[in-house]
């Protein structure tokens, strides 16, 4: 979609002013002297994710063990809250343990090699912890991870070519598991077509929605996907740690899960304590121990936001801040040797901007010295993620200012080039 801009920052207050969601930002906890460039890392806190918690505590204070009688069955309300954001099914979402559990619950529930189709496929640019599940997996079957995952590796570091992935999927593929959106690039997979041609080849399929969730809408009952796990911390703003999100497709709610725990039983024999396991017939079913209320609570309050706002809403704000980054980058900042490392179609690119330079770890330094958030990805980009629900344009207006001013004076040089353990 052509946009038009300018350069002044006269302009970006304007496009403040016509935002429809500038009311938004009041309800999440933005520091006044930073400007916040992270909620792609860890989402702000919000005052209703607060409500919902502090709420939680009450419940908890007041009824002790009596709470699970109105509880019973959160997780599956937060699932239920969750399916709007992929267009799912209510009963195909569940809010339960962390991308990583969830990955392996889905593999070892799906995953069923023989002689002929064993092989798992991935890519080489998803985020790492994918990676050594599905390395795990092939190894719990007995397979060597060199023969048995097969990797679909990118042209140029940056992207991945569907087709490239089409063409890995041979006859000896069992299962793919891809991420929707890149770490590092912020590429946008097309899910639905990836998802079709592996069907058409009888293999199943399964999605990281982690940098996806809450930043793009998706359209689960089209793309009819096997699986799918995701994080809540990021767009999602529930908080350092919260528990994440399982999605199932009912055609395999009859599949008994690989790691089965007794919230994972069938509601109403779950308190009679047998030792056969019933399975719970929905996402539930894939739940393995005890739902941890506390590190839940915050979320109910942050999909409220996401529900009342809606992703149609919040995809266009995103798609039009991020535009206007890359514009002012194209403007003001390519002749300091900054370059945008991401797709610049608006159905390509995900919520965050990926800035590259071969400065960017000091950059990012002197960038947390003036006060604004970014985060820094190995070897050279600096991500920059401003939020739809929270972020202004006036704020990127002032960042990239301050991305001028870094490389104009040199300023990155006063910051040491050495590693730091969390960057
Ligand atoms: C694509 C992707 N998957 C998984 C994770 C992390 O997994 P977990 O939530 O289990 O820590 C991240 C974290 O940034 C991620 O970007």
């Amino acid at each position: 979609m052509e946009r038009e801009f300018r350069t002044e920052l006269t302009f970006a207050k304007e496009l403040d002013a016509k935002d429809p969601l500038r009311n938004i930002r009041d309800r999440f906890y933005v520091q006044s002297n930073e400007i916040y460039m992270d909620g792609n890392s860890l989402g702000l806190a919000s005052k209703d994710a607060e409500k919902a918690l502090l709420k939680m505590m009450d419940i908890w204070k007041n009824e002790g063990i009596k709470l699970w009688d109105g509880l019973f069955h959160y997780a599956g309300k937060l699932g239920e809250m969750s399916a709007p954001l992929i267009n799912a099914y209510p009963e195909e979402v569940v809010i339960t343990g962390s991308t990583t559990i969830n990955i392996h619950q889905c593999i070892s529930t799906l995953y069923k090699p023989n002689k002929e189709r064993y092989k798992i496929l991935v890519d080489d640019l998803n985020f790492p912890t994918d990676r050594y599940a599905i390395d795990s997996q092939v190894r719990l079957h007995g397979y060597d991870p060199k023969e048995a995952v097969k990797v679909v590796k990118s042209a140029d570091g940056r992207f991945i070519d569907e087709s490239a992935i089409i063409e890995a999927m041979t006859e000896e593929v069992a299962i793919i598991l891809l991420p929707t959106v890149l770490y590092r690039s912020s590429q946008v997979l097309d899910m639905k077509r990836v998802t079709a041609a592996a069907h058409q080849r009888g293999i199943l399929i399964g999605w990281d929605l982690c940098h996806a969730i809450g930043a793009i809408p998706m359209d689960f009952k089209e793309i009819d996907p096997d699986f799918a796990v995701w994080c809540t911390y990021k767009y999602l703003s529930a908080g350092p740690g919260s528990i994440a999100g399982l999605y199932m497709n009912q055609k395999h709610f009859k599949e008994t899960p690989g790691l089965a725990g007794w919230w994972g039983n069938k509601d109403d024999t779950q308190f009679e304590l047998k030792h056969e396991f019933e399975h719970q017939r929905d996402a539930s079913g894939w739940q393995i121990g005890s739902p941890s209320f506390l590190a839940m609570a915050p979320l109910e309050g942050t999909l409220s936001i996401f529900n009342e706002v809606g992703m149609t809403k919040i995809r266009e704000k995103s798609l039009s801040i991020t535009a206007y980054l890359m514009y002012l980058i194209d403007e003001k900042l390519t002749k300091y040797g900054y370059s945008i490392g991401n797709p610049r179609e608006d159905n390509k690119r995900g919520g965050h901007v990926c800035l590259e330079h071969e400065e960017a770890y000091r950059i990012c330094k002197a960038l947390k010295a003036a006060k604004i958030i970014p985060d820094f990805r190995e070897p050279n980009v600096i991500r920059l993620a401003p939020i739809a629900l929270y972020n202004t344009y006036e704020e990127v207006y002032t960042l990239v200012e301050t991305l001028e001013d870094i490389a104009m004076n040199k300023i990155y040089e006063q910051f040491s080039n050495e590693r730091t353990l969390v960057v």
